[in-house]
């Protein structure tokens, strides 16, 4: 009988130790199995995919997400509630009217995929055309962790731009050998404060305003911020100003502040790397599953 509690609180102890988290009461959570998540997954990327991202961008709320959705796009910032990720999952990709580096997604293949309950982490290739470089075509690699609730809506999103720097840096010196990088840089930058400049120009008025004139625009974007490195698509760069400017048509109201010398939350240095890598943004769903089967 001794041995037998002794045993028995061995047993208790190691299978404590080996069981990845503590069982919980998550019955809220859905449990969809692989093959249902993998449709779930490609599901997104076909809706993803360009043109069809533009019907999801139409519809303004798309039911791709949940109400509530949180959403995180690496080397940019975070994103919450439905509106604002349609925006920016759907509208953002083949919405540019200007210059701009965001490339419109084509076909794609999910190469590495796991997925267990209601949780999805894929890899996936995608042709993406970029119509600001000649129609030059690079395939991205993006990874994604991504669940759903009940009713199929994605409640939560981390997604990984993988060789996001070595990217940008291909596409930043594509084109014309006999053009200087240092030329083409100077370029870029030209463009893309006009075509800033351009839309602000354009939707920015009345109380969104952010620049007195075009002249004291195109003079903050090419003279008083960096450019920004790869990493810097949320913070006070003109790369940041670059990806929201596409935003900006959909609710002037909401996306005009993230142009301007503010950045409007979206592109500002608030949040250093300790608390960017910290972040707990995630509260909809657990990232570990709680059926084990
Ligand atoms: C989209 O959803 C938001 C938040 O629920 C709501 O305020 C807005 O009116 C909706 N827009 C449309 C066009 O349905
Ligand atoms: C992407 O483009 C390359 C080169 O044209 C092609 O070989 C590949 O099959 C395309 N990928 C997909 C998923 O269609
Ligand atoms: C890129 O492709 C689009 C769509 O096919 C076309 O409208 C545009 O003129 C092309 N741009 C260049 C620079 O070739
Ligand atoms: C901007 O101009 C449009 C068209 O004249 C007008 O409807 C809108 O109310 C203005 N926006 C602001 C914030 O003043």
């Amino acid at each position: 009988m001794k041995l037998y509690t002794i045993l028995a609180a061995i047993t208790a102890v190691s299978a404590h130790a080996i069981a990845p988290i503590a069982p919980r009461d998550d019955t809220a959570t859905p449990n969809f199995g692989y093959n249902e998540l993998y449709e779930l997954q490609t599901t997104f990327w076909q809706k993803f995919q360009y043109p069809n991202s533009l019907i999801e961008a139409q519809s303004i709320n798309s039911t791709v997400f949940s109400e509530d959705v949180q959403g995180r796009v690496s080397d940019t910032r975070d994103f919450l509630g439905r509106e604002l990720n349609t925006e920016y999952i759907f509208g953002l990709f083949g919405g540019a009217n200007g210059f701009s580096i965001v490339g419109v997604p084509g076909a794609f293949e999910i190469v590495q995929f796991s997925a267990q309950q209601n949780i999805a982490a894929a890899s996936t290739r995608i042709n993406f055309t970029f119509p600001s470089f000649g129609n030059v075509t690079y395939p991205v690699r993006i990874d994604t962790w991504i669940t759903w609730n009940a009713a199929k809506q994605i409640t939560q999103y981390d997604v990984v731009f993988r060789w996001f720097g070595f990217l940008l840096k291909t596409l930043l010196t594509s084109g014309d050998p006999t053009v200087s990088d240092a030329d083409k840089l100077a370029k870029l930058v030209d463009v893309t404060a006009k075509s800033i400049c351009g839309t602000h120009q354009t939707y920015c008025n009345g109380t969104n305003t952010q620049y007195a004139s075009s002249d004291q625009c195109y003079e903050f974007l090419t003279k008083e911020i960096r450019v920004g490195e790869s990493f810097e698509l949320g913070m006070n760069t003109l790369l940041c100003r670059s990806i929201h400017e596409i935003m900006i048509k959909y609710r002037p109201n909401v996306h005009c502040a993230h142009i301007g010398p503010s950045g409007g939350d979206m592109c500002d240095d608030k949040i250093g790397y300790a608390q960017k890598v910290d972040d707990p943004l995630y509260t909809n769903s657990p990232w570990i599953p709680t059926v084990y089967s």
